[in-house]
């Protein structure tokens, strides 16, 4: 079953539709949120495989043509031993010096609704509850890290002191109900200054200087189809990404986040500069995939020297671009290897967004990509993609497809999902020893005894 990705949305609302769908379906998907991936689902596998030995990859990629500066190889994290227990998905999973109460995590997923780059009580109450709901991680939005940056001109930002002060507020709120709060960082580039999906009057693509929208940049003057084209960034400009993204970290740290993940995916900045499809730069930072790496591991780098030594880096990236010639999960397998070697704790495994593509959807879609990333680059990673049911989640953490999922849809039709999938698991609910950190003593009548 196929689905076609419309070229012509921004990038809010995402994304897939399942694959009952009558085929082809064209999707009306503002800057794709990552759909796709194979049919392959992975219901319920109880045996326990730990990652094969080193060239176990079904695909291995070309001996690395990226490499980390040896002096910038940091920390890197060794995979989560697999042990048996009644729920994988439930287990807790420590990244340096912290631990996550389990291992199903509130994917990003931009609101569209900041005003100034500042989240409001609708971030706390939509972070918050998913909080009180269980998840282990709660991930926060697509947070630009300049004003151009934003997707839409309602995004979040973490480029001033008024949003470190408001975000700061709901990471208090989550932490106290036992999650760990997470901010993605981004950069939309040429994928910037588009209309929110919730536009009284259904305008798609790029907003205009005098309707509140900017000038985008990319890594080259060629547009996404059914935007306006960016200007290339200068060499002086690259230069300031990097330092840009640390800033944005250093602000995420006083707002006392646990964990900030840079967004490399979906076809914004860092991800046009890695897939050949938007990069056709001449100089350093474009042609092989070591040069066009190159923006992304300055920005880890970055990130990283600012970013306390017990905390996680994570980062999304987009495993395939769905198109012949474009980047694949080889490239991108090669990539986090470099990654995991400068301190990246975990890879966020999500794909597309780059260029309109035939992209088959199906549940567990993407989880085949974050196996492989696993498998080949040796680094914890998340999967991401019409995972719905407790089972099949559990099935694939504890076939060691992923060592945490990510639920995004769902988690905004059922923010009580890690409950109702506890339940379903059998595992333990307030008489648990260590419930108060599971689930809010508010909701003890609501857990099935
Ligand atoms: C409303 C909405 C907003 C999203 N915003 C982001 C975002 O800010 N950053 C990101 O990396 N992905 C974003 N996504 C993609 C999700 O994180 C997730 O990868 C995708 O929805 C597939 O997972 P699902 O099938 O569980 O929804 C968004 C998705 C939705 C539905």
């Amino acid at each position: 079953m196929a689905t076609t990705l419309a070229p012509t949305a921004p990038d809010a609302a995402v994304v897939a539709v399942p694959a009952t769908q009558p085929a082809p379906v064209r999707l009306m998907a503002l800057g794709l949120w990552g759909v796709v991936g194979s049919l392959l689902s992975y219901g319920i596998v109880m045996t326990v495989t730990p990652p094969p030995a080193p060239g176990g990859s079904p695909t291995p990629p070309p001996a690395a043509a990226v490499r980390a500066p040896s002096e910038c190889r940091r920390g890197a994290p060794s995979l989560p031993p697999t042990v048996s227990t009644t729920s994988r998905l439930f287990e807790p999973l420590t990244l340096r010096g912290t631990t996550f109460r389990n291992r199903v995590w509130l994917a990003p997923m931009c609101q569209y609704s900041a005003t100034d780059g500042v989240p409001d009580d609708w971030h706390l109450v939509h972070l918050g509850t998913r909080a009180v709901g269980g998840f282990g991680l709660v991930l926060a939005e697509a947070t630009a890290v300049v004003p151009e940056g934003r997707i839409t001109p309602q995004d979040t930002g973490l480029w001033n002191d008024a949003q470190t002060d408001a975000w700061a507020r709901i990471v208090r709120f989550v932490q106290e109900r036992g999650a760990r709060a997470g901010v993605q960082l981004a950069h939309a580039g040429r994928k910037a200054s588009t209309y929110s999906p919730f536009d009284a009057q259904g305008r798609r693509g790029t907003v205009p200087a005098d309707d509140g929208g900017w000038g985008t940049v990319g890594p080259s003057a060629s547009a996404f189809p059914g935007y306006d084209a960016p200007r290339a960034l200068t060499a002086e400009e690259i230069a300031e990404v990097p330092a840009a993204f640390a800033a944005a970290a250093e602000r995420a740290l006083r707002a006392g986040f646990d964990v900030v993940e840079v967004h490399a995916a979906h076809g914004y900045l860092l991800h046009q500069f890695l897939s050949p499809l938007s990069n056709e730069r001449t100089d350093e930072y474009g042609g092989p995939l070591e040069n066009r790496a190159r923006l992304l591991t300055e920005v880890v780098e970055a990130v990283r020297a600012v970013w306390p030594e017990d905390r996680p880096l994570f980062v999304r990236v987009s495993a395939t671009d769905w198109v012949e010639g474009g980047l694949d999960v080889a490239d991108v397998a090669q990539v986090a290897t470099v990654l995991r070697e400068l301190g990246v704790d975990l890879v966020d495994v999500s794909t597309g967004g780059n260029a309109p593509a035939e992209i088959p959807v199906g549940p567990g879609y993407q989880v085949p990509h974050a196996r492989l990333v696993r498998e080949v680059a040796k680094v914890p990673v998340a999967a991401v993609g019409l995972l719905t049911s407790a089972e099949q989640a559990e099935g694939l953490v504890v076939d060691g497809a992923a060592d945490a999922v990510m639920l995004g849809r769902e988690a905004l039709r059922d923010p009580m999902w890690p409950l109702r999938a506890a339940h379903r698991l059998g595992v333990p609910a307030s008489t648990a020893p260590d419930a108060p950190a599971r689930w809010q003593p508010q909701l003890d009548r609501a857990t099935w005894r």
